[in-house]
């Protein structure tokens, strides 16, 4: 009993420390909003000068989620998460000390690149690590540490507000995760699944031992050779076999529904949507915006308690419909601008809580869980990296159009349009994505090897429990 308390508090350990990944990006999304007011002072910035600035991270997190997968299926889940650390470390080094605007575009797409990389590579390590009956939690850890660092961001960015070139010291900050990130990695071994698949099984074994609860180490090695035996080894080719559609599918539907249903329309422009509903101050504006990173956290909190007990399903139908309800009051408040007057103010605030917290239980840990739970384990990093392309490719998009849009379509109908796209999210949810809790990875790959439909994944659990 103690020593299944101990490794359970291992595995949790672990999982922390790989998620160290996730904050930093959290913090490094995060960061811009708050160092761009006082660059832009710095260096009299144009607008384009300051779109180039904050989209510049997006543009990295492409190239880096694209150009890694293979490296992370051929090096493996550790090396390619030490050299991340290490690019995030030179990276804040580097544009803190910023000369000019160009090294800091430079330095912002190298953060990117790291951000790319971290953000499928930390939740597969820790989906292949992880005993199968809280998969789901430790892999939230991951959502859970992007909240946080998304959260300290704008405290970091508060606090420095007021130093001469405060921004630079924001900036800074990130070498610290990422010291934690890069020392700790040192320490931890590569995931039991990347071992076997390059037939290091006695490592493989050896590691299964120190972090599995259950002595049946020997069965769950046996179903990592079965299914390494049936896969061809061509990533591409392999990606596109029919086998794998379903997979596909429904990775590059929960990327899209993920970011295109507007989390970071509110995550990057908490403030002017504050300010456009009433709040003058800069200050009230950003004092709100610390509200939904607060709320962003506690929410994630209570996704990572109840995702191995109530499942992937039901989280996302309830999340999606809490989405949908305050998209409709968010766009109303902006439609009855007049009629509203100044309560216009705490409709605005509310159905925006409201909608972090939804997502905060759904979307937000789901999407990158399920991906690390559908993929077959030989093209897995590759597979994730791919899907990983495609979210901050359509977060990219999202964000550089956001603004022309409520030029263009008005506050109200942008938000309907979001609450449309989440009704069709909601669809999506209810009719393909399968329920993985309590799957193992082997038996998801299974599955799509007797090319059943996505939701008989569900009976078949029901079946064996
Ligand atoms: C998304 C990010 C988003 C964050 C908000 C993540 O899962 O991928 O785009 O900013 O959640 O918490």
């Amino acid at each position: 009993m103690e020593n299944v308390g101990r490794k359970n508090y291992l595995i949790y350990l672990i999982a922390a420390i790989v998620a160290m990944g996730g904050l930093l990006f959290g913090y490094d999304t995060g960061v811009i909003s708050g160092a761009l007011l006082f660059i832009k002072e710095e260096w009299t910035l144009t607008p384009i000068c300051q779109g180039w600035l904050v989209s510049s991270v997006l543009v990295g997190a492409v190239l880096g989620s694209a150009f890694s997968g293979k490296v992370t299926d051929y090096y493996g889940r550790k090396n390619i998460i030490i050299i991340t650390a290490l690019i995030f470390f030179f990276g804040s080094i580097g544009t803190a000390l910023a000369p000019s605007l160009e090294w800091l575009v430079f330095g912002r797409i190298i953060i990117g690149v790291a951000i790319g990389i971290a953000s499928f590579a930390v939740p597969l390590y820790i989906a292949e690590i992880s005993p199968d009956n809280i998969r789901g939690a430790l892999v939230s850890l991951n959502q859970l540490a992007i909240t946080v660092g998304i959260l300290s961001s704008y405290l970091i960015d508060q606090y420095f507000a007021s130093f001469d070139h405060g921004w630079r010291y924001m900036f800074f900050v990130g070498i610290v995760p990422a010291l934690i990130l890069g020392i700790g990695m040192i320490f931890l071994p590569d995931t039991p699944r990347w071992l076997m698949s390059k037939n290091l099984e006695d490592k493989a074994k050896e590691v299964l031992n120190k972090i599995n609860n259950n002595d049946n180490t020997d069965i769950i090695l046996k179903n990592m050779k079965k299914t390494l035996e049936t896969e061809s080894g061509n990533s591409w080719k392999e990606l596109f076999l029919p086998y794998i559609r379903p997979a596909m599918i429904i990775g590059i539907g929960l990327m899209f529904f993920q970011i295109c249903t507007g989390i970071n329309t509110i995550i990057y422009y908490a403030p002017t949507i504050f300010q456009m509903a009433g709040f003058q101050s800069a200050t009230a504006a950003i004092s709100a915006t610390v509200g939904v990173g607060v709320i962003n956290v506690l929410m994630t909190i209570v996704s990572i308690k109840l995702i191995d007990k109530l499942g992937r399903k039901i989280l996302l139908s309830v999340g999606l419909s809490g989405m949908i309800l305050s998209l409709i009051a968010l766009g109303f408040a902006f439609y009855a601008t007049e009629a509203l007057g100044s309560a216009l103010k705490w409709v605005a605030v509310g159905s925006l809580l409201t909608y972090i917290a939804s997502f905060a239980v759904s979307l937000g840990p789901i999407c990158w869980l399920l991906i690390s739970e559908i993929f077959p384990l030989r093209i897995r990093g590759f597979a994730m990296s791919i899907m990983t392309v495609f979210n901050w490719g359509f977060n990219f998009v999202v964000v550089l159009t956001f603004l022309p849009l409520l030029q263009s379509l008005g506050t109200a109908v942008t938000f309907w349009m979001f609450a449309l796209i989440s009704i069709a999210g909601w669809i999506f949810n209810h009719y393909y994505v399968p329920e993985t809790k309590g799957h193992s990875l082997e038996a998801i790959e299974e599955h799509w090897l007797q090319g059943k439909h996505p939701l008989e994944l569900e009976e078949v659990l029901s079946q064996a429990s």
